[in-house]
Protein backbone atom coordinates (compact mmCIF):
# COMPACT_ATOMS: atom_id res chain seq x y z
CA UNK A 1 0.00 0.00 0.00
CA UNK A 2 1.59 3.24 -0.81
CA UNK A 3 0.33 6.80 0.16
CA UNK A 4 1.51 10.19 -1.73
CA UNK A 5 1.45 13.34 0.38
CA UNK A 6 1.50 16.71 -1.55
CA UNK A 7 1.52 20.19 -0.18
CA UNK A 8 -1.97 21.77 -2.15
CA UNK A 9 -0.49 25.47 -1.50
CA UNK A 10 2.98 27.53 -1.66
CA UNK A 11 4.89 24.58 0.93
CA UNK A 12 3.79 25.76 4.04
CA UNK A 13 0.70 23.95 4.97
CA UNK A 14 2.53 22.12 7.83
CA UNK A 15 2.84 18.80 5.94
CA UNK A 16 5.45 17.84 8.71
CA UNK A 17 2.06 17.02 11.26
CA UNK A 18 0.44 14.78 9.04
CA UNK A 19 3.30 12.64 7.54
CA UNK A 20 4.03 12.42 11.53
CA UNK A 21 0.94 11.42 12.17
CA UNK A 22 0.55 8.88 9.17
CA UNK A 23 4.16 7.92 9.42
CA UNK A 24 3.99 5.51 12.23
CA UNK A 25 2.03 3.20 9.82
CA UNK A 26 4.29 3.37 7.16
CA UNK A 27 7.16 0.87 7.08
CA UNK A 28 9.14 3.02 4.08
CA UNK A 29 9.42 6.94 3.36
CA UNK A 30 10.50 8.07 0.21
CA UNK A 31 11.41 11.61 -0.88
CA UNK A 32 10.85 11.71 -4.69
CA UNK A 33 12.46 15.71 -5.31
CA UNK A 34 13.76 18.30 -3.79
CA UNK A 35 17.05 18.34 -1.49
CA UNK A 36 18.03 19.98 1.66
CA UNK A 37 15.56 23.04 0.77
CA UNK A 38 12.76 21.18 2.95
CA UNK A 39 13.31 22.01 6.31
CA UNK A 40 10.36 19.58 8.28
CA UNK A 41 10.36 19.34 11.81
CA UNK A 42 9.66 15.91 13.29
CA UNK A 43 8.33 15.40 16.88
CA UNK A 44 9.22 11.46 18.12
CA UNK A 45 8.01 10.58 21.27
CA UNK A 46 8.85 13.74 23.01
CA UNK A 47 12.08 15.19 21.04
CA UNK A 48 11.96 17.61 18.27
CA UNK A 49 14.09 16.74 15.09
CA UNK A 50 15.02 19.07 12.39
CA UNK A 51 15.64 17.66 9.24
CA UNK A 52 16.20 19.07 5.99
CA UNK A 53 17.27 16.13 3.66
CA UNK A 54 16.56 12.74 5.29
CA UNK A 55 12.95 11.67 5.20
CA UNK A 56 11.27 11.79 8.44
CA UNK A 57 11.00 7.89 8.82
CA UNK A 58 14.39 8.29 10.13
CA UNK A 59 13.67 9.15 13.91
CA UNK A 60 11.15 6.57 13.86
CA UNK A 61 12.96 3.66 12.69
CA UNK A 62 11.70 3.40 9.22
CA UNK A 63 13.65 2.34 6.15
CA UNK A 64 14.39 6.05 4.34
CA UNK A 65 14.80 6.04 0.83
CA UNK A 66 16.25 9.36 -1.53
CA UNK A 67 14.95 8.32 -4.91
CA UNK A 68 16.36 9.43 -8.45
CA UNK A 69 14.18 12.59 -8.54
CA UNK A 70 16.13 14.02 -5.31
CA UNK A 71 19.24 16.11 -5.61
CA UNK A 72 21.89 15.19 -2.73
CA UNK A 73 24.20 17.38 -1.16
CA UNK A 74 26.01 14.30 0.02
CA UNK A 75 27.49 17.12 2.87
CA UNK A 76 24.14 17.65 4.03
CA UNK A 77 23.40 13.89 4.37
CA UNK A 78 26.07 12.96 6.54
CA UNK A 79 25.97 15.76 8.57
CA UNK A 80 22.36 14.91 9.28
CA UNK A 81 23.00 11.15 9.68
CA UNK A 82 25.88 12.14 11.94
CA UNK A 83 23.54 14.09 14.06
CA UNK A 84 21.03 11.28 14.52
CA UNK A 85 23.75 9.36 15.49
CA UNK A 86 25.06 11.72 18.12
CA UNK A 87 21.36 11.32 19.73
CA UNK A 88 20.92 8.09 19.50
CA UNK A 89 19.17 7.17 16.51
CA UNK A 90 20.54 5.40 14.13
CA UNK A 91 18.45 5.77 10.60
CA UNK A 92 18.43 3.15 8.09
CA UNK A 93 18.86 5.85 4.83
CA UNK A 94 18.88 4.41 1.10
CA UNK A 95 20.19 6.63 -1.54
CA UNK A 96 19.31 6.10 -5.57
CA UNK A 97 21.92 5.63 -7.24
CA UNK A 98 20.15 7.61 -10.04
CA UNK A 99 19.56 11.12 -7.76
CA UNK A 100 21.97 13.82 -8.67
CA UNK A 101 24.24 15.45 -6.82
CA UNK A 102 24.40 18.93 -5.35
CA UNK A 103 28.32 20.33 -6.04
CA UNK A 104 29.70 23.48 -4.20
CA UNK A 105 29.82 25.27 -7.37
CA UNK A 106 26.17 24.86 -7.45
CA UNK A 107 25.41 26.53 -4.36
CA UNK A 108 27.62 29.36 -5.46
CA UNK A 109 25.88 29.59 -8.52
CA UNK A 110 22.59 29.43 -6.60
CA UNK A 111 23.87 32.47 -4.80
CA UNK A 112 25.42 34.51 -7.95
CA UNK A 113 22.41 34.38 -10.03
CA UNK A 114 20.10 35.38 -7.47
CA UNK A 115 22.13 38.57 -6.61
CA UNK A 116 22.23 39.51 -10.44
CA UNK A 117 18.17 39.00 -10.46
CA UNK A 118 17.72 41.13 -7.53
CA UNK A 119 19.21 43.99 -9.23
CA UNK A 120 16.03 44.62 -11.09
CA UNK A 121 13.83 42.92 -8.34
CA UNK A 122 13.13 39.74 -9.70
CA UNK A 123 14.72 37.10 -7.45
CA UNK A 124 13.24 34.22 -6.44
CA UNK A 125 14.38 34.06 -3.17
CA UNK A 126 16.05 30.62 -3.31
CA UNK A 127 16.96 28.92 -0.37
CA UNK A 128 20.31 28.99 -1.66
CA UNK A 129 21.54 25.32 -1.55
CA UNK A 130 22.33 24.97 -5.23
CA UNK A 131 18.78 23.02 -5.91
CA UNK A 132 17.79 24.58 -9.41
CA UNK A 133 21.55 25.00 -10.60
CA UNK A 134 21.43 20.99 -9.92
CA UNK A 135 18.62 20.58 -11.58
CA UNK A 136 19.71 22.76 -14.77
CA UNK A 137 22.63 20.74 -15.19
CA UNK A 138 20.75 17.19 -15.06
CA UNK A 139 18.61 18.68 -17.74
CA UNK A 140 21.26 19.87 -19.49
CA UNK A 141 23.19 16.23 -18.93
CA UNK A 142 26.13 17.23 -17.47
CA UNK A 143 25.25 16.37 -13.76
CA UNK A 144 26.55 13.83 -11.91
CA UNK A 145 24.74 11.19 -10.15
CA UNK A 146 25.22 9.49 -6.85
CA UNK A 147 26.30 6.67 -8.35
CA UNK A 148 29.35 8.51 -10.77
CA UNK A 149 30.71 9.01 -7.21
CA UNK A 150 31.47 5.54 -6.73
CA UNK A 151 33.73 4.94 -9.91
CA UNK A 152 36.83 8.07 -9.30
CA UNK A 153 38.10 7.36 -13.07
CA UNK A 154 33.95 8.27 -13.87
CA UNK A 155 33.82 11.07 -11.45
CA UNK A 156 37.16 12.64 -12.69
CA UNK A 157 36.10 12.79 -16.41
CA UNK A 158 32.79 14.10 -15.42
CA UNK A 159 34.49 17.02 -13.16
CA UNK A 160 36.41 17.83 -15.62
CA UNK A 161 33.99 18.48 -18.07
CA UNK A 162 31.58 20.56 -16.07
CA UNK A 163 33.89 22.33 -14.33
CA UNK A 164 35.17 24.76 -16.53
CA UNK A 165 31.90 25.81 -17.54
CA UNK A 166 30.57 26.75 -14.32
CA UNK A 167 33.63 28.85 -13.71
CA UNK A 168 34.01 30.30 -17.13
CA UNK A 169 29.94 31.02 -16.58
CA UNK A 170 30.71 32.61 -12.97
CA UNK A 171 33.86 34.65 -14.41
CA UNK A 172 32.96 35.46 -17.64
CA UNK A 173 28.82 35.79 -17.41
CA UNK A 174 28.41 36.93 -13.91
CA UNK A 175 31.58 38.45 -13.95
CA UNK A 176 32.38 37.08 -10.48
CA UNK A 177 36.45 36.23 -9.22
CA UNK A 178 35.21 33.07 -8.02
CA UNK A 179 39.19 32.95 -6.30
CA UNK A 180 38.75 35.84 -4.49
CA UNK A 181 34.63 35.73 -3.22
CA UNK A 182 34.20 33.12 -0.87
CA UNK A 183 31.42 31.11 -0.48
CA UNK A 184 29.31 30.59 2.91
CA UNK A 185 28.29 28.22 5.03
CA UNK A 186 29.08 25.70 2.47
CA UNK A 187 30.94 23.29 2.08
CA UNK A 188 32.50 22.35 5.52
CA UNK A 189 36.77 22.73 5.42
CA UNK A 190 37.10 19.40 5.95
CA UNK A 191 35.58 18.46 2.33
CA UNK A 192 38.38 20.39 0.46
CA UNK A 193 36.69 22.29 -1.15
CA UNK A 194 36.28 25.25 1.62
CA UNK A 195 35.60 28.35 -0.54
CA UNK A 196 34.85 29.34 -4.09
CA UNK A 197 38.12 28.63 -5.58
CA UNK A 198 37.94 25.23 -4.44
CA UNK A 199 33.95 25.32 -5.36
CA UNK A 200 35.66 24.99 -9.11
CA UNK A 201 38.83 23.06 -8.38
CA UNK A 202 38.60 19.95 -10.11
CA UNK A 203 41.36 18.18 -8.12
CA UNK A 204 39.89 19.94 -4.45
CA UNK A 205 36.60 18.03 -5.69
CA UNK A 206 37.63 14.87 -6.99
CA UNK A 207 39.31 14.18 -3.00
CA UNK A 208 36.43 14.81 -1.47
CA UNK A 209 33.51 13.54 -3.69
CA UNK A 210 35.18 10.39 -3.58
CA UNK A 211 35.56 10.22 -0.03
CA UNK A 212 31.69 10.87 0.43
CA UNK A 213 31.12 7.67 -2.52
CA UNK A 214 32.88 5.61 -0.23
CA UNK A 215 31.40 5.97 2.42
CA UNK A 216 28.02 5.43 0.69
CA UNK A 217 29.68 2.39 -0.45
CA UNK A 218 30.78 1.03 3.14
CA UNK A 219 27.49 1.89 4.78
CA UNK A 220 25.81 0.06 2.03
CA UNK A 221 22.99 2.97 1.14
CA UNK A 222 23.38 2.84 -2.39
CA UNK A 223 19.67 1.08 -4.00
CA UNK A 224 18.08 1.29 -7.09
CA UNK A 225 15.29 2.91 -5.88
CA UNK A 226 12.65 1.30 -8.50
CA UNK A 227 13.89 -2.20 -8.02
CA UNK A 228 14.32 -1.63 -4.32
CA UNK A 229 10.30 -0.27 -3.46
CA UNK A 230 8.95 -2.75 -5.63
CA UNK A 231 11.07 -5.31 -3.57
CA UNK A 232 9.43 -4.03 -0.60
CA UNK A 233 5.88 -3.38 -1.88
CA UNK A 234 6.11 -7.09 -3.07
CA UNK A 235 6.42 -7.41 0.31
CA UNK A 236 3.77 -6.30 1.73
CA UNK A 237 5.39 -2.79 3.00
CA UNK A 238 3.28 0.70 3.82
CA UNK A 239 5.21 2.93 1.58
CA UNK A 240 4.63 6.84 2.22
CA UNK A 241 5.66 8.90 -0.50
CA UNK A 242 6.71 12.66 1.13
CA UNK A 243 6.56 15.16 -1.04
CA UNK A 244 8.46 18.86 -0.18
CA UNK A 245 7.52 22.08 -1.23
CA UNK A 246 4.04 22.49 -2.45
CA UNK A 247 2.18 22.41 -5.74
CA UNK A 248 2.35 26.51 -6.76
CA UNK A 249 6.04 25.97 -6.67
CA UNK A 250 6.04 23.25 -8.57
CA UNK A 251 8.00 23.57 -11.65
CA UNK A 252 5.31 22.54 -14.15
CA UNK A 253 2.05 23.21 -12.36
CA UNK A 254 3.07 26.21 -10.41
CA UNK A 255 3.71 29.93 -10.31
CA UNK A 256 6.80 30.31 -12.81
CA UNK A 257 9.34 31.69 -12.29
CA UNK A 258 8.81 31.84 -8.93
CA UNK A 259 9.20 27.85 -8.06
CA UNK A 260 11.18 25.38 -7.38
CA UNK A 261 12.93 23.07 -10.10
CA UNK A 262 11.33 19.99 -9.43
CA UNK A 263 7.64 18.64 -9.14
CA UNK A 264 6.20 18.28 -5.93
CA UNK A 265 2.73 17.10 -7.45
CA UNK A 266 1.90 13.55 -7.60
CA UNK A 267 3.91 12.29 -10.66
CA UNK A 268 6.82 13.30 -9.19
CA UNK A 269 6.57 10.61 -6.60
CA UNK A 270 6.41 8.16 -10.19
CA UNK A 271 9.10 9.64 -11.94
CA UNK A 272 11.06 10.57 -8.83
CA UNK A 273 10.98 6.61 -7.75
CA UNK A 274 10.99 4.49 -10.73
CA UNK A 275 7.55 3.15 -9.68
CA UNK A 276 4.61 3.36 -12.28
CA UNK A 277 2.15 5.99 -12.25
CA UNK A 278 -0.79 3.10 -11.17
CA UNK A 279 1.54 2.10 -8.51
CA UNK A 280 1.25 5.69 -6.80
CA UNK A 281 -2.40 5.85 -7.87
CA UNK A 282 -3.34 2.69 -6.17
CA UNK A 283 -2.82 4.36 -3.36
CA UNK A 284 -4.01 7.83 -1.78
CA UNK A 285 -3.01 10.97 -2.29
CA UNK A 286 -3.45 13.15 0.00
CA UNK A 287 -3.04 16.91 -0.61
CA UNK A 288 -2.32 19.27 2.56
CA UNK A 289 -4.15 22.16 2.86
CA UNK A 290 -3.87 25.32 5.15
CA UNK A 291 -7.51 26.44 5.95
CA UNK A 292 -6.06 30.61 5.18
CA UNK A 293 -2.97 31.31 2.56
CA UNK A 294 0.18 32.53 3.75
CA UNK A 295 3.20 33.34 1.10
CA UNK A 296 7.04 34.31 1.09
CA UNK A 297 8.31 36.59 -1.12
CA UNK A 298 6.34 38.27 -3.66
CA UNK A 299 4.15 36.91 -6.65
CA UNK A 300 -0.08 37.07 -7.07
CA UNK A 301 -1.83 36.63 -3.86
CA UNK A 302 -5.64 37.40 -5.23
CA UNK A 303 -6.91 36.96 -1.66
CA UNK A 304 -4.03 38.80 0.55
CA UNK A 305 -5.09 40.20 3.48
CA UNK A 306 -2.76 42.06 4.87
CA UNK A 307 0.79 42.51 2.88
CA UNK A 308 4.33 42.69 3.80
CA UNK A 309 6.78 45.50 2.57
CA UNK A 310 9.00 44.36 -0.13
CA UNK A 311 6.41 41.31 -0.18
CA UNK A 312 3.63 43.06 -1.41
CA UNK A 313 3.59 44.82 -4.93
CA UNK A 314 3.50 48.23 -4.14
CA UNK A 315 2.58 47.63 -0.54
CA UNK A 316 4.42 49.80 2.27
CA UNK A 317 2.33 50.12 5.43
CA UNK A 318 3.70 47.56 8.36
CA UNK A 319 2.08 44.44 9.45
CA UNK A 320 3.30 44.76 12.87
CA UNK A 321 0.59 47.70 12.76
CA UNK A 322 -2.53 47.16 11.24
CA UNK A 323 -4.79 50.27 10.23
CA UNK A 324 -7.03 48.28 7.93
CA UNK A 325 -9.97 45.89 9.05
CA UNK A 326 -8.22 43.57 6.59
CA UNK A 327 -4.74 44.15 7.93
CA UNK A 328 -6.25 42.99 11.41
CA UNK A 329 -7.79 39.85 10.54
CA UNK A 330 -4.24 39.73 8.35
CA UNK A 331 -2.48 40.26 12.01
CA UNK A 332 -4.66 38.07 13.91
CA UNK A 333 -4.57 35.26 11.90
CA UNK A 334 -0.07 35.58 11.47
CA UNK A 335 -0.48 35.90 15.56
CA UNK A 336 -2.34 32.81 16.16
CA UNK A 337 -1.10 30.64 13.50
CA UNK A 338 2.92 31.86 14.32
CA UNK A 339 2.82 32.83 10.29
CA UNK A 340 6.68 34.11 10.90
CA UNK A 341 9.56 32.68 8.61
CA UNK A 342 11.17 29.70 11.11
CA UNK A 343 14.80 31.23 9.80
CA UNK A 344 14.00 34.85 9.54
CA UNK A 345 11.53 35.87 11.55
CA UNK A 346 10.12 37.90 8.74
CA UNK A 347 6.33 38.01 8.63
CA UNK A 348 4.38 35.59 6.03
CA UNK A 349 1.64 37.31 3.77
CA UNK A 350 -1.41 36.01 4.45
CA UNK A 351 -5.17 35.60 2.95
CA UNK A 352 -7.89 33.68 2.57
CA UNK A 353 -8.07 30.42 1.33
CA UNK A 354 -7.91 30.50 -2.13
CA UNK A 355 -10.05 28.00 -4.09
CA UNK A 356 -8.92 28.39 -7.88
CA UNK A 357 -5.42 27.50 -6.49
CA UNK A 358 -6.78 24.07 -4.77
CA UNK A 359 -9.01 23.36 -7.50
CA UNK A 360 -5.91 23.91 -9.99
CA UNK A 361 -4.06 21.39 -7.25
CA UNK A 362 -6.67 18.83 -6.79
CA UNK A 363 -6.34 18.11 -10.35
CA UNK A 364 -2.93 18.17 -10.86
CA UNK A 365 -2.44 15.42 -8.65
CA UNK A 366 -5.37 14.16 -8.30
CA UNK A 367 -6.29 13.88 -4.64
CA UNK A 368 -8.18 10.80 -2.85
CA UNK A 369 -8.05 12.94 0.70
CA UNK A 370 -7.13 16.21 2.52
CA UNK A 371 -5.73 16.94 5.32
CA UNK A 372 -7.04 20.65 6.61
CA UNK A 373 -4.64 22.24 8.75
CA UNK A 374 -4.70 25.18 11.57
CA UNK A 375 -8.47 24.81 11.69
CA UNK A 376 -8.10 26.09 15.17
CA UNK A 377 -6.18 29.53 14.00
CA UNK A 378 -9.36 30.65 12.70
CA UNK A 379 -11.51 29.88 15.44
CA UNK A 380 -12.76 33.17 17.08
CA UNK A 381 -13.16 34.88 14.16
CA UNK A 382 -17.34 36.00 13.31
CA UNK A 383 -16.39 35.30 9.60
CA UNK A 384 -14.33 33.44 8.07
CA UNK A 385 -14.12 34.28 4.09
CA UNK A 386 -12.87 31.93 1.06
CA UNK A 387 -12.03 33.35 -2.68
CA UNK A 388 -14.59 31.12 -4.08
CA UNK A 389 -13.42 31.61 -7.90
CA UNK A 390 -11.77 35.07 -9.58
CA UNK A 391 -13.02 37.70 -12.37
CA UNK A 392 -10.57 37.96 -15.19
CA UNK A 393 -11.17 40.01 -17.94
CA UNK A 394 -15.12 40.55 -17.18
CA UNK A 395 -15.51 36.52 -16.72
CA UNK A 396 -15.75 34.19 -13.48
CA UNK A 397 -12.85 31.70 -13.72
CA UNK A 398 -12.74 28.94 -11.73
CA UNK A 399 -8.42 27.81 -11.46
CA UNK A 400 -5.38 29.53 -11.87
CA UNK A 401 -4.07 31.09 -15.13
CA UNK A 402 -1.18 29.71 -16.18
CA UNK A 403 0.74 32.85 -16.02
CA UNK A 404 1.89 34.82 -13.15
CA UNK A 405 0.79 38.11 -15.33
CA UNK A 406 -2.29 36.85 -15.86
CA UNK A 407 -3.16 35.64 -12.24
CA UNK A 408 -1.80 38.69 -10.69
CA UNK A 409 -4.62 40.32 -12.95
CA UNK A 410 -7.45 38.13 -11.54
CA UNK A 411 -9.78 39.74 -8.77
CA UNK A 412 -11.38 37.18 -6.13
CA UNK A 413 -15.31 36.45 -5.64
CA UNK A 414 -15.45 36.05 -1.91
CA UNK A 415 -17.74 33.90 -0.12
CA UNK A 416 -18.42 34.06 3.77
CA UNK A 417 -19.05 31.46 6.65
CA UNK A 418 -19.66 31.80 9.62
CA UNK A 419 -17.18 31.66 11.96
CA UNK A 420 -16.49 28.98 15.02
CA UNK A 421 -15.37 29.43 18.60
CA UNK A 422 -12.21 28.60 20.10
CA UNK A 423 -12.37 24.71 21.10
CA UNK A 424 -9.95 22.47 22.87
CA UNK A 425 -7.90 20.56 20.23
CA UNK A 426 -6.76 17.70 22.23
CA UNK A 427 -10.14 16.73 23.10
CA UNK A 428 -11.33 17.17 19.47
CA UNK A 429 -8.93 14.91 18.70
CA UNK A 430 -10.19 12.46 20.79
CA UNK A 431 -13.96 12.87 20.76
CA UNK A 432 -13.64 12.75 16.44
CA UNK A 433 -14.79 15.21 13.73
CA UNK A 434 -18.27 15.45 14.93
CA UNK A 435 -17.18 16.80 17.86
CA UNK A 436 -15.42 19.79 15.64
CA UNK A 437 -17.79 22.92 15.68
CA UNK A 438 -20.44 22.77 13.72
CA UNK A 439 -19.23 26.00 11.41
CA UNK A 440 -16.08 24.93 11.11
CA UNK A 441 -17.60 21.07 9.78
CA UNK A 442 -19.70 23.48 7.20
CA UNK A 443 -16.13 24.91 5.89
CA UNK A 444 -14.74 21.92 5.71
CA UNK A 445 -17.54 20.36 3.51
CA UNK A 446 -17.70 23.35 1.74
CA UNK A 447 -14.10 22.26 0.83
CA UNK A 448 -15.10 18.92 0.41
CA UNK A 449 -17.89 19.67 -2.10
CA UNK A 450 -15.70 22.24 -4.56
CA UNK A 451 -12.55 19.65 -4.66
CA UNK A 452 -14.65 16.73 -4.76
CA UNK A 453 -12.37 15.70 -2.03
CA UNK A 454 -13.08 13.91 1.59
CA UNK A 455 -11.36 15.39 4.43
CA UNK A 456 -9.06 12.72 5.84
CA UNK A 457 -7.75 14.56 8.89
CA UNK A 458 -7.96 17.93 10.50
CA UNK A 459 -5.24 20.07 12.30
CA UNK A 460 -6.39 21.76 15.29
CA UNK A 461 -3.32 22.41 17.19
CA UNK A 462 0.36 22.71 16.82
CA UNK A 463 0.83 19.34 18.57
CA UNK A 464 0.87 16.12 16.63
CA UNK A 465 -1.99 15.12 19.03
CA UNK A 466 -4.50 17.95 17.81
CA UNK A 467 -5.07 16.11 14.71
CA UNK A 468 -8.47 14.94 14.24
CA UNK A 469 -8.02 11.59 11.99
CA UNK A 470 -11.00 10.44 9.97
CA UNK A 471 -9.13 7.96 7.99
CA UNK A 472 -6.09 6.64 7.58
CA UNK A 473 -4.22 5.64 3.98
CA UNK A 474 -2.73 2.54 5.62
P1 LIG B 1 14.81 26.61 -4.23
O1 LIG B 1 14.00 25.37 -4.04
O2 LIG B 1 15.84 26.81 -3.16
O3 LIG B 1 15.39 26.71 -5.60
O4 LIG B 1 13.82 27.85 -4.07
C1 LIG B 1 12.83 28.13 -5.05
C2 LIG B 1 11.54 28.65 -4.42
O5 LIG B 1 10.92 27.62 -3.66
C3 LIG B 1 11.75 29.81 -3.44
O6 LIG B 1 10.63 30.67 -3.55
C4 LIG B 1 11.75 29.13 -2.09
O7 LIG B 1 11.34 30.00 -1.06
C5 LIG B 1 10.72 28.05 -2.33
N1 LIG B 1 10.92 26.89 -1.44
C6 LIG B 1 11.86 25.93 -1.56
N2 LIG B 1 11.71 25.00 -0.62
C7 LIG B 1 10.63 25.35 0.11
C8 LIG B 1 9.94 24.74 1.21
O8 LIG B 1 10.30 23.66 1.70
N3 LIG B 1 8.84 25.42 1.69
C9 LIG B 1 8.39 26.59 1.15
N4 LIG B 1 9.01 27.17 0.09
C10 LIG B 1 10.11 26.57 -0.42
Amino acid sequence: MTATIVGAQLGDEGKGGIVDVYGDDADVVVRYQGGDNAGHTVVHEGTEYKLSLVPSGAVRGKVNVLGNGCVVNPRTLFDEIDALRERGVDPDVRVARRAHVIFPYHRVLDGIEEEAKSETGDEVGTTGRGIGPTYEDKAGRRGLRIGDLTDPDVLRKRLEYVVPIKRTLAEEVYGVDVEEKRETGSPSPNDGADGVGPAFDVDALHGAYREYGERLVREDMLVDAGDFLTDRIDDGANVMFEGAQGTIIDIDHGNYPYVTSSNPTAGGASTGTGLAPDVVGDGDVIGIVKAYLTRVGSGPMPTELGGVPGDTPGYDGDPENPETASEELAHRIREAGNEYGTVTGRPRRVGWLDIPMLRHAARASGFTGLAVNHIDTLAGLDEVTVGHSYTLDGEAVRTIPPTTERWAECEPNLRTFEGWPEFDGSEAAEAGYEALPENARAYLEYLEDELDTPVYAVGVGPARTETVVRHSPF
